[in-house]
């Protein structure tokens, strides 16, 4: 899971994700980062942690990082939050393979309507909104890699 900051977007998407992953009993690792570098070693934003304690999640642990050429490389599947991040983060993939295995989160629920998650950074009432969306989305991601 990766947005800009892996403060807001993307720590909520490792929590929720994480969450379904060991509902489904699947073996699946999963992680987040940002494609920046200016919150490293922080743990989430307070209003990230703050949405996702009100359904349930404990993502206080998580601390951000920044993506690496290495991660491209080791996950079967790099999922951006928006735009830009996925971007970015083709700029570090090794054509055609490692291409292959970044998408955009919102593609799975919506396909072909190009949809980003929306930065939350500068506005307190959108992480509600971004939690609905990538509960969704995240379903969809495992219905569409896991069998049954
Ligand atoms: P995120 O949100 O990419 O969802 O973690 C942001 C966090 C920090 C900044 C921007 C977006 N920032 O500009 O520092």
């Amino acid at each position: 899971m990766v947005c800009l900051g892996n403060i807001c977007r993307s720590p909520l998407a490792e929590g929720i994700m994480r969450q379904k992953v060991t509902e489904r009993g699947l073996n699946w690792e999963v992680d987040s980062a940002g494609t920046g570098f200016w919150h490293i070693g922080e743990p989430p934003d307070s209003r990230s942690i703050q949405t996702a304690r009100k359904y349930g999640l404990d993502i206080t642990t998580q601390r951000a990082r920044q993506i690496s050429a290495q991660d491209l490389a080791r996950f079967d599947l790099i999922l951006t939050m928006d735009e830009s991040n996925y971007r970015d983060v083709l700029r570090l993939a090794k054509p055609q393979h490692q291409e292959d295995k970044v998408a955009m989160i919102l593609d799975y629920a919506h396909p072909g309507k190009n949809l980003s998650v929306p930065d939350p950074y500068w506005d307190d009432d959108g992480f509600d909104q971004i939690y609905q969306m990538l509960t969704e989305a995240c379903e969809r991601v495992i219905d569409a890699h896991s069998q049954g």
